[in-house]
């Protein structure tokens, strides 16, 4: 999945992966889960990713292409597999195409999500996740029915530290920079396939359903 960031991979990745019970990796997830295990435990690499991300920087390519090759088992679900925030990089996409060849295994399509920039920067500032069980939310067009509480869990919702104003406007800059190219990247490989990310989440699905389904 390509688009920028609070496009709505998440929520579509998590849509697509329970409809097609294909296998979800996120390595956004990955580096939040870091962020909340026992800090002790960090590795140098690990420390220094957490640090990126704080700041909407992209984390190293080394670190992240160790952590997809340390969850390649992924790429074998039987359901297939939706890789939601990799690659953000050229030199990650050349490794990942290394990667999948290793594996036996192929991209079916790119899903590059789009949608104007100003509601983009709005689905991220009334992002709240849950502290505990991740669960998404938005304070406008997905609230949870008690105010800062987790409908699933009922622990506390929170603010992504990288969905603050001076982060948001890092990532905005860095996806056009680093993974933006990915669009054509992926086009010269007839991958590519483009996505109105406009409308509700469900009508957004059934987009990416549709197209995928004519491939
Ligand atoms: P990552 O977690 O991948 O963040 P991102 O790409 O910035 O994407 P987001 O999770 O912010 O947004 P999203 O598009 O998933 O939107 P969502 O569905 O939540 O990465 C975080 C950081 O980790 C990076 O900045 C970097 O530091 C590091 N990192 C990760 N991967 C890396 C890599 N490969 N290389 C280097 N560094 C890496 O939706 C957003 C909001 O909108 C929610 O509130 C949701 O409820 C709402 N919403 C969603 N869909 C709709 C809709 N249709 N209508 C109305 N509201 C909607």
């Amino acid at each position: 999945m390509l688009g920028a960031p609070g496009v709505g991979k998440g929520t579509q990745a998590a849509l697509l992966s329970n409809h097609l019970h294909a296998c979800h990796l996120s390595t956004g997830d990955v580096f939040r889960a870091a962020k909340s295990a026992d800090q002790c435990h960090l590795s140098p690499a690990m420390a220094q990713a957490l640090i990126a991300m704080r700041r909407g920087e992209l984390v190293a390519d080394a670190t992240v292409l160790q952590i997809v090759k340390e969850r390649t088992a992924c790429l074998s679900c039987r359901g297939g597999f939706i890789l939601d925030g990799f690659p953000r990089t050229l030199e990650q996409a050349r490794a990942l195409q290394d990667i999948l060849q290793e594996q036996h295994v192929k991209l079916d399509a790119t899903l590059d999500y789009e949608m104007p920039l100003a509601e983009v920067v709005s689905r991220l500032s009334g992002r709240r996740t849950c502290g505990t069980c991740k669960a998404v939310y938005h304070v406008q067009t997905h609230p949870p029915k008690v105010r800062d509480i987790c409908d699933l869990c009922g622990n506390a919702l929170i603010q992504r530290e990288d969905d603050k104003p001076q982060a948001v406007a890092v990532r905005m800059e860095t996806y056009q920079r680093s993974t933006a190219p990915l669009i054509d990247f992926y086009a010269k490989l007839g991958l590519l396939v483009q996505i109105k990310a406009t409308g509700s989440p469900e009508e957004i699905m059934q987009r990416s359903m549709t197209q995928l389904e004519s491939r």
